[in-house]
């Protein structure tokens, strides 16, 4: 079992579809999951797409694209064959305006140094009507819920992930959440990238978020 599995007993699976399935992604389709990493997104927008359809993974990291290939090689759903990987930056994608009819990015955004320009970056290769579903650890207002999150990534996933021996991947988790926006900060994050409308859904009682932003 994955250590995501094990510290959303399951729901990141949940999550992950939730945010392909508001990217509206459909049959034949050309889509983009940014920040893709070992791809569990890009493979969902597979399945969504299908093989008349077109996926690519982009992430900046090497190592994480050699995972992505490397469980596609070893998935048999011949819908997988339409997953391309690209090395690329999300602050300068690798692809002509309006290139794409969906763009997911999940646990990507947060980690994304100038986020103003990675939001117009999917904006100019997304098609004019298209959207963008964005998932990641919600910076909740709420002070109940962000004292829980911030309870449950002391006691629970910073221990867990050590177990793993990922302590250095999760130590910095809940500062890079504090320095995230809220809901409402990305929604005019959107806005002000050129997007004409933005919304922002909380999920998992609040603990996680989703933006869907329509070009
Ligand atoms: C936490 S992982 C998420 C992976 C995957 N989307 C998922 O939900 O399981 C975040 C990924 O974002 C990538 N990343 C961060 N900043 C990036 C950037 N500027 N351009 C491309 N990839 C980036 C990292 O390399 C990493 O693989």
């Amino acid at each position: 079992m994955s250590l995501n599995d094990v510290l959303s007993l399951g729901q990141h699976r949940t999550w992950k579809r939730i945010c392909v399935s508001w990217s509206m992604a459909k049959r034949g389709d050309r889509v983009l999951d940014l920040c893709c990493g070992s791809g569990d997104l890009a493979f969902l927008l597979s399945q969504k797409v299908g093989l008349d359809g077109e996926v690519v993974g982009v992430d900046f990291s090497g190592q994480q694209l050699q995972t992505a290939a490397s469980r596609q090689d070893q998935r048999w759903k011949a819908c997988y064959k339409n997953i391309k990987w690209i090395e690329g930056d999300a602050l300068d994608l690798p692809f002509t305006d309006h290139y794409f009819d969906a763009v997911t990015v999940g646990y990507g955004l947060r980690n994304v140094v100038d986020k103003p320009k990675a939001m117009q970056e999917i904006l100019r290769v997304l098609k004019p009507g298209s959207r963008a579903s964005v998932l990641d650890f919600n910076k909740s207002s709420s002070f109940f819920t962000a004292s829980l999150q911030s309870w449950a990534i002391d006691n629970v996933v910073v221990p867990l992930a050590s177990s793993y021996g990922l302590t250095e991947e999760y130590k910095y988790l809940k500062s890079s959440i504090s320095q995230y926006l809220t809901g409402e900060e990305l929604e005019k994050l959107a806005t002000e990238a050129g997007f004409s409308s933005a919304k922002h859904y909380e999920l998992g009682g609040g603990l996680m978020g989703n933006l869907v932003a329509t070009r």
